[in-house]
């Protein structure tokens, strides 16, 4: 049931320009124990396509009126009209000075949108429309004003007064009270204002654009974080500098901020000139983050801070355009980590994920385009469609123009559309306007839902090989029928000694266009092939004998891929092939093929695959310390987890599956002890942690060979090595993946396991984020049910105001935990329903969230589907449901059952 009424779907197509522009916004917070007292002035100017009679809607959520004037006068009750979710005002000049005074209580808003306290700080989430939670106002993004912000509290509670743009005056007040006033002179949308206040410590150090601006970079975070900042400085200046050669982009005020607040809903928010970092986005220091800690820290400062550009400079103009800034900045970040790292593994990290998760979108019942044409609730479209994917059509785009004119086309968006608001047409035009591909057919990844499906086939007949290419989107909810994509498709030709065949020197045939592409480093040739029809016939003349295909390399398009090969062609692309994606790409279809196999028939893994194993692991072990080279075996050598192969397996029982990938392991780890051996001693730390690369790699393979081994001892080795690993280590790495062993490895003692996770949570008591992995351990472990994870719950640590602590505990469960939340009995999903119920109440973004894995209970066999629906029927059946969940929990349920 719904608050109040069902919510009403906003839709792309009633997009309207507003008939009044907000030009200045004057604020005035004044912060007082329990209430803050909000004054706002507003100059509006009544665009002249607009009727002189048009009123002025103002949206404004949970706010208590305290006054409204107009020109100086103010407005009896009678002369506007207020409701739950805005102010409308009448009968204005063609332009108007507004005043509008509210009082909001932050200290009890534990949904963490608008402004809202953490710890000891006020601070604020405008993004998407918290904005209105703190006054009324024109809450959309295509309404860019400039705004001053004036901060009054105690000055001894909150000596640091925080907004947008440039300090402009700093007063003491005879009360022990303080005023402090910032100015931001470029125009922006409300979801971008932001405001902090609390006793906070500062990181500060200074960057030199090209142009040779000085810039003042602060770090703001509790006084007892502040040693956890450096990593996040240094990553912010290689961003800077970085956004600067590859996209010519510079920071355009003097100081760029950024600070850390403990409960925070998402990431990090991009807000001008003051990005606000949820703690676990930013902090890092070696016994409080994890090697993917600090990749993460350097991957969404980068993100945050390229969207100064790519959201800020330019932003949207409706929700509905998200992925113009969100896509494009994901791209970016990308870009970012692989210009850094290593582009191999950042594309097989991030494959995965999208195979993983946003695969999963698009094939359940929330499945929406790139830019979706309607929504109930804005919060629940901040997703792996709109992020991710969205990231994929921009990389796409990147693939047909190639980088030269990719730039361009970035250029010519930006100079065309620097301080307005944008769709993703704009976007798409101005790619066009700077080369010669037709991107009409391309823009349906922006318009249909689905992941494509390439059905392909290969013969070889009379020096000729002929690939038959076939695609097909399935149906998704309100789109039954698609029609063909664009989709650029990388191939690659090897010869028996696995070299690429020279593309210029081949025949080639098709009615779809294909153009050779060489590879700027190496040179290599690939053929780019416009795949635009619903079916086409590529065929090569030239090879003197049947050359390989290495298919979709670097993943050059977000589709699904059937090409039925033998093993042996596939084996020996992960052997040889020289994209190392595809390398990667050829093991995981071997694998799925094997676990359909096992499923299907039982028996031990295959003698081939193992031995392939064992080849990978020779590898590994004579690999020399390279970065990239390490990483991409760690990868190899993992098998895939359970979300991915749910995805390619349908309707399947996952508690079977989970019993197939452990004998998998088992078999892997049990014909290899002494590599597994080897391999650990090999990346053994070579003296103190330290952050770098290769010192990753190396604890990366290590933590592979870790994972083996401690299958293959018997149970008192294995935990001898494991505590010895866990004693021993100097980083949050080592000891987290000691005890992920621990949590996993049913053999070793428990008493071990109850102590070495005793001991951890005793003495990391006092680190929020190191206590979030001791929950998540927990949670996502195979031996935990959902009665030892609800006593997690009760722990003294735990905070169920604090999303970190949500997503640790009930995310992890959900997620990673296949045999807990898909126990036979229902009560993974029974615990993980009432939960939500309660914390609708007090955070429905996070609600919403949590919630996502219960509604994909079509993928899952007859009897989990019925005790799925049945937890969401309670979901739906309880009081007072928010529209954020609400929305995901009815759209799931009004999935025909299969
Ligand atoms: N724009 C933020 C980002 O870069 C996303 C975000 C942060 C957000 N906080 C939010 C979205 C709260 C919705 C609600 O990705
Ligand atoms: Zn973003």
């Amino acid at each position: 049931m719904m608050r109040d009424g069902n919510p009403k779907a906003v839709l792309l197509a009633d997009y309207r320009a507003p008939d009044y522009r907000t030009e200045e916004v004057d604020l005035r917070f004044d912060i007082r124990d329990g209430v803050t007292e909000v004054t706002s002035d507003l100059r509006v100017v009544r665009s002249v396509e607009a009727q002189a009679q048009a009123p002025l809607r103002l949206d404004g959520e949970a706010l208590e009126l305290v006054s409204v004037s107009i020109d100086g006068v103010e407005l009896g009750s009678n002369e506007y009209r207020l409701d739950d979710s805005s102010l409308t005002l009448f009968d204005l000049p063609g332009e108007a000075r507004i005043r509008i005074v509210t009082r909001i209580h932050p200290e009890q808003n534990t949904a963490l949108e608008g402004l809202y306290k953490s710890g000891g700080m006020f601070c604020t989430q405008c993004e998407a429309e918290g904005f209105r939670r703190i006054t009324f106002y024109q809450d959309r993004p295509d309404v860019l004003a400039r705004f001053t912000t004036t901060i009054i509290a105690d000055a001894g509670s909150y000596p640091v007064l925080l907004s947008n743009g440039n300090p402009v005056a700093d007063v003491e007040l005879d009360d022990g009270r303080r005023s402090v006033t910032w100015h931001d002179p470029f125009p922006k949308p409300s979801y971008l204002f932001a405001l902090v206040a609390g006793d906070l410590a500062l990181l500060e150090d200074r960057f030199t654009t090209g142009s040779g601006r000085e810039v003042t970079l602060r770090i703001y975070s509790e006084p007892h974080n502040i040693g956890h900042c450096d990593f996040a400085m240094a990553s912010l200046k290689r961003a800077m500098r970085w956004d600067e050669q590859t996209f010519g982009r510079e920071y355009d005020l003097d100081i760029f901020m950024i600070v850390a607040v403990e409960d925070f809903n998402m990431g990090a928010m991009e807000n001008k000139g003051l990005n606000l970092f949820n703690t676990s986005a930013v902090l890092a220091s070696k016994d409080t983050a994890t090697d993917a800690t600090y990749q993460r820290v350097e991957g969404i400062i980068g993100h945050e801070y390229f969207h100064n550009w790519s959201g800020n400079r330019v932003t949207c103009r409706d929700w509905f355009q998200l992925s113009l800034k969100e896509g494009f900045t994901v791209f970016r970040d990308a870009e970012f980590t692989s210009d850094l790292h290593s582009r191999t593994v950042k594309r097989i990290e991030d494959v995965t994920f999208l195979r993983a998760v946003q695969f999963a979108e698009d094939s359940g019942p929330m499945a929406h385009p790139v830019r979706p044409a309607s929504y109930l609730e804005i919060s629940n479209f901040y997703t792996p469609t709109v992020y991710e994917k969205g990231a994929e059509v921009v990389r796409m785009l990147h693939t047909l123009l190639g980088a030269e004119r990719f730039r361009a086309g970035t250029d010519l968006y930006f100079q065309r559309h620097d301080g307005s608001a944008a769709t993703t047409d704009d976007f798409v035009a101005a790619m066009a306007a700077v080369s010669d591909v037709d991107l009409t057919q391309f823009q349906r990844w922006y318009s249909q839902a689905g992941t494509p499906v390439v059905d392909v086939s290969a013969r070889w007949a009379d020096g000729c090989l002929t690939l038959s290419l076939a695609q097909h989107c399935p149906a998704t909810p309100g789109q039954p029928d698609k029609l063909p994509f664009h989709i650029p498709v990388l191939l690659g030709l090897l010869d028996g000694d696995g070299i690429d065949l020279d593309c210029d020197a081949l025949e080639l045939r098709c009615s779809d266009p294909v153009a050779v592409s060489r590879d700027p480093h190496t040179g290599r040739t690939s053929l780019l092939l416009h795949l635009r029809s619903a079916r086409v016939e590529l065929s090569v003349s030239g090879p003197s004998a049947r050359p390989a295909v290495s298919f979709l390399r670097g993943f050059s398009a977000p589709v699904r891929v059937n090409f039925p090969r033998s093993t042996g062609e596939l084996e020996f692309l992960v052997l040889h092939d020289s994209d190392g994606f595809a390398r990667w790409d050829a093991l995981q279809t071997l694998v799925s093929i094997e676990v359909e196999r096992l499923l299907r028939f039982g028996g031990a893994p295959q003698e081939g695959l193992l031995e392939l194993f064992g080849a990978l692991l020779k590898l590994a072990i004579d690999a020399p310390d390279d970065a990239e080279q390490k990483c991409l075996l760690a990868a190899m050598l993992t098998l895939p987890d359970e979300n991915y192969l749910l995805e390619q397996l349908r309707g399947i029982d996952v508690l079977a599956l989970c019993d197939v990938l452990d004998r998998m392991r088992a078999a892997i780890a049990g014909r290899y002890v002494d590599g597994w051996q080897q391999l650990f001693d090999a990346n053994r730390a070579r003296g103190a942690f330290s952050p770098e690369p290769v010192d990753m790699a190396r604890r990366t393979l290590k933590q592979v060979a870790l994972s083996y081994l401690g299958q293959a001892l018997p149970g008192a080795a294995a935990g001898a090595l494991i505590e010895a690993e866990y004693r021993g280590a100097d980083n949050l790495t080592d000891r987290r993946a000691a005890l992920l062993q621990l949590t996993r490895a049913a053999h070793v003692d428990g008493a071990l396991r109850e102590a070495l996770l005793a001991d951890f949570g005793t003495r990391w008591r006092h680190e929020a984020l190191v206590m979030n992995q001791w929950f998540s351990l927990q949670a996502s472990s195979p031996l935990n049910g959902a009665a030892q994870v609800a006593k997690l719950v009760s722990h003294e640590a735990f905070d169920a105001r604090n999303p970190n602590k949500l997503r640790a505990v009930y995310g992890a469960f959900a997620q990673l935990n296949a045999r807990g939340f898909h126990a036979t009995d229902g009560s993974g999903y029974a615990f993980l329903a009432q939960a939500l119920v309660a914390l609708d109440a007090s955070n429905p973004q996070v609600a919403a969230r949590l919630a996502i894995p219960l509604t994909r209970w079509r993928r899952y066999d007859p009897g989990r589907q019925r005790l799925m629906r049945g937890a969401l029927e309670r979901v739906a059946e309880a009081a007072d449901l928010s529209p954020d969940l609400y929305e995901i929990v009815t759209k799931s349920l009004a999935e025909p059952q299969a």
